[in-house]
């Protein structure tokens, strides 16, 4: 049976020296592992993933073939940064597929919150899938699993995103963050020269932004949440909230209310702040937003963001309120 419990021996990597000693490690292990055989990666962009494919391409280089899936419901650049990262600093051997239609019209009228994270599940897996059996000679799939995964639910990542295997194909998993707690990923990806913004991204919910546009989705509404989006978290990394609060965003309902601009009646969505601090996500409180910062915010989503006319500010900690509206 596969050996799934962290070994006692193993140091906390908490410096950059012990994160280069488990690279080292790694990296032999890998090359063992994977030989002259070909490495499939579902690379979401996310900090596990991202190590994962950093790791791999200094191991094996082209011999790993990552996938990225745009569901179109990525944040503003997320797969611009992916392409630019991984495809042209670090010369992955990266399949970008923009599967933003067949997302977004799945998703036209559906309202119902857990019908559209299953739907945004379900078609991950078949995208996924669908360019996975166009590869020939893959026999491993690699996986951002890291050791809390494991803990929590019996070493199956419970995250969409991880993709489902392709009908047929039998593939040995790797694995080299099984044994990794959150901040170890962090201090490896530093290591291995990621960018911060990757390395100390925030967390992000498989499902993107399909949780915050509250309802059934519409493109118009969804291009407004991405840039008021954009907007909070440019004004937090100015005031340096960013490196402060846990996690951060925009969430825009699906109705309108009445506003003015430009002398003329003006009807928009409101965009909502969410800014919480927690160590688990099981409990979250508020962040105190400055004023100043809460204005200068308001203002900008108000003049910069086509159909947002109000902004409004969460102030419910967790309980009662989830951190995500949905
Ligand atoms: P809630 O809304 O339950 O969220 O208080 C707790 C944390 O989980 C994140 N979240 C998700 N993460 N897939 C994920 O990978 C999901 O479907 C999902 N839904 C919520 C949420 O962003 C928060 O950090």
């Amino acid at each position: 049976m596969e050996n799934n419990v962290r070994p006692e021996s193993m140091a906390r990597i908490n410096t950059p020296a012990l994160a280069d000693a488990f690279i080292e490690e790694q990296l032999a292990a890998l090359k063992a592992q994977i030989g002259d055989k070909k490495v499939l990666l579902a690379l979401s962009g996310g900090v596990d993933s991202s190590v994962v494919a950093a790791l791999l391409i200094k191991a094996v280089g082209r011999q790993l073939v990552c996938v990225h899936v745009n569901h179109g419901l990525m944040r503003k650049g997320e797969s611009e940064q992916v392409i630019k990262v991984f495809g042209e600093e670090l010369n992955a051997n990266l399949i970008y597929v923009d599967a933003t239609d067949r997302f977004l019209d799945l998703l036209a009228g559906v309202a119902e919150p857990e019908k559209k994270r299953k739907i945004i599940g379900g078609e991950f897996i078949k995208v996924f899938d669908e360019e996975a059996s166009k590869l020939e000679g893959i026999s491993f799939l690699a996986q951002g699993t890291i050791y809390p995964d494991i803990l929590e639910s019996n070493g199956v990542k419970a995250h969409h995103n991880v993709g489902g295997l392709p009908k047929g194909m039998q593939f040995e998993l790797v694995e080299p963050l099984k044994f990794l707690f959150k901040d170890e990923v962090r201090v490896v990806g530093k290591a291995l020269g990621l960018p911060d913004n990757m390395v100390y991204r925030q967390p992000f919910p498989g499902p993107g932004l399909g949780v915050r546009c509250l309802g059934a989705i519409t493109r118009d509404r969804l291009h407004a949440l991405r840039e008021a989006d954009a907007i909070l978290r440019e004004e937090f990394d100015r005031c340096g909230l960013a490196g402060k609060v846990w996690q951060y965003f925009i969430s825009v309902p699906d109705f309108k209310s009445v506003g003015v601009k430009d002398g003329k009646r003006y009807e928009g969505w409101p965009a909502i702040i969410r800014a919480v601090n927690t160590v688990d996500a099981m409990s979250a409180t508020i962040e105190e937003i400055p004023y100043a910062v809460l204005h200068t915010v308001t203002d900008r989503i108000t003049k910069e963001v086509p159909g947002i006319n109000r902004v409004l500010y969460d102030l419910t900690p967790k309980p009662v309120g989830t951190i995500e509206w949905e």
